[in-house]
């Protein structure tokens, strides 16, 4: 059995995924409405990807033996800038996920909780691509500016993305 503040800090956690999730799909609009499909798609693919994040998290609770209680969460922004700013917002985003990651495994070790330990680590390694992911991007971005020919180039290349990884 999972002790409680444990499998209530994983609820909170399978949440902070989903609202993940939500804000992903958000951004991905922002970008179509301004005719940035390949940002939209690559925004798409990332939302999905938090969903098998929630749902590894779930399964992990419910195979241990815990209680999954999902939560309310707030809506997401429905305004965004251009991609830059969206980008920024993504990898911010993801430096705030890494530090819930890295307080969870906290929390695990704390308690001798070995087995959310293990599964806990998969997750540190993941936050340590997506900050990658996303602040390569953010480079690229303030590289091409949010203007001219070039943006449109890094459009196309990140609409290449068909699967989470
Ligand atoms: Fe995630
Ligand atoms: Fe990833």
């Amino acid at each position: 059995m999972i002790h409680k503040p444990m499998q209530d800090a994983l609820n909170t956690q399978i949440n902070a995924e989903q609202y993940s999730a939500q804000l992903y799909l958000a951004m991905s609009a922002a970008m179509e409405a301004r005719s940035f499909r390949g940002f939209a798609k690559w925004l798409r693919v990332q939302a999905t990807e938090e969903t098998v994040h929630a749902m590894k998290l779930i399964d992990f609770v419910l195979d241990r033996g815990g209680k999954l209680e999902l939560q309310a969460m707030p809506a997401p922004p429905a305004e965004f800038g251009g991609p830059i700013q969206v980008f920024e917002e993504a990898l911010k985003h993801e430096q705030i996920i890494t530090s819930k990651i890295n307080a969870l495994f906290e929390l695990a070790r704390s308690a001798k909780d070995y087995a959310s330990e293990i599964t806990l680590q998969w997750f540190v390694s993941e936050q340590i691509e997506e900050e990658a992911n996303a602040g390569l991007i953010v480079s690229r971005l303030h590289a091409v500016g949010d203007q001219g020919g070039a943006i449109w180039y890094l459009d196309k290349e990140l609409g290449k993305r068909a699967k989470a990884d």
